[in-house]
């Protein structure tokens, strides 16, 4: 029997393969197509403190190899979540993180504190990174001093492990990876989108009410992979690679090159199916290769 475990110190996850934030639902919505209890685990959709509506259509545009999302980060903030979801999530035997939003450093801590008070969460994922909504500023994970900040107000309200998902579309990612750290995340997560944009030439229109919207898919693949090496080669957290994951080659990839676990997100749009077949190919290699537990392959790129 091959071991897919992997623990992140704080948590121990039962394989390496989490349902991305944003194009896993609440969870729930996948449900009639695969078994949740298989997975290593899944985060929610964004959660700011209040319901919020999110962009106007059209926000969503594929490219090639790739989707282009202005989403906008709607949802149904956190009293409709732990009064109508968090109840039905707490039946699976699997690990269930929160992807947590903020217009600021306050809201992201409003949001943290209100669900401590709840069970069946094992961590929150702080989406410092989001690239397709309007704010006063820019998101915190474009500069050191403002993960920093963010970082550390809300571990210092959370009881629940945090986890700084950091973004694509900075100079140095591992400056960002080691404000973060510093700041007292346990983990990390990354990469979100790239910012991107997609021209309509008939209308000489943006395809995208917002103009410019998040890349993901597997055309982000190669760069994200080369940011999730470059940060895990540095921190001392762990750090859970993403984009562009559609196969578990894909998977293994990240894992090779330091990924302690996965997310996969856009292959779901794809086939709802990709998170167990993923986890099905992972197994295929290890008995195949002679591996006993998954973990012996993290960070063991031969450079
Ligand atoms: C439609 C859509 C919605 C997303 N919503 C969120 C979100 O709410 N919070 C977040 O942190 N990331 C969000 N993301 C980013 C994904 O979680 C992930 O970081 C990114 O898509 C790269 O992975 P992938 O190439 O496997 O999709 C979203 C992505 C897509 C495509």
């Amino acid at each position: 029997m091959t071991d897919l475990s992997v623990d992140l110190g704080f948590l121990k996850l039962k394989n390496p393969v989490i349902g991305a934030s944003g194009t896993f639902g609440y969870g729930l919505e996948f449900e009639p197509y695969i078994d949740l209890n298989r997975l290593g685990g899944f985060v929610v959709k964004g959660l700011y403190f209040s319901p919020r509506e999110g962009n106007p259509p059209p926000r969503l545009v594929e490219t090639p190899s790739g989707l282009i999302n202005a989403i906008g980060l709607p949802g149904i903030g956190v009293k409709r979540f732990s009064e109508e979801i968090l109840p039905r999530l707490q039946k699976f035997n699997t690990t269930i993180i929160v992807n947590v939003c903020g217009e600021n450093n306050e809201e992201y801590a409003s949001v943290v504190e209100f669900l401590d008070k709840y069970d069946g969460i094992a961590a929150y994922e702080l989406n410092i990174s989001c690239p397709n909504v309007e704010q006063d500023g820019l998101c915190p994970a474009l500069s050191p001093e403002a993960t920093f900040s963010a970082v550390s107000l809300v571990k210092k309200t959370s009881s629940r492990p945090i986890i700084a998902k950091l973004s694509p579309n900075v100079t140095d990612v591992v400056q960002i990876a080691l404000s973060a750290e510093e700041a007292g995340a346990d983990a990390l997560s990354l990469v979100n989108t790239f910012l991107a944009m997609a021209v309509d030439i008939e209308t000489r229109k943006p395809k995208l009410s917002n103009i410019y919207g998040g890349l993901s898919g597997p055309a982000i693949k190669p760069i994200a992979l080369r940011m999730t090496h470059q940060v895990a080669g540095r921190v001392k957290i762990p750090v859970i690679g993403m984009g562009g994951i559609l196969t578990g080659q894909d998977a293994l990839e990240y894992m090779i090159a330091g990924a302690k676990a996965v997310e996969v997100g856009t292959a779901n749009f794809i086939d709802p199916e990709s998170t167990v077949k993923i986890i099905e190919e992972l197994r295929e290699y290890c008995q195949k290769k002679g591996i006993d537990r998954i973990e012996t392959l993290i960070g063991t790129l031969q450079a």
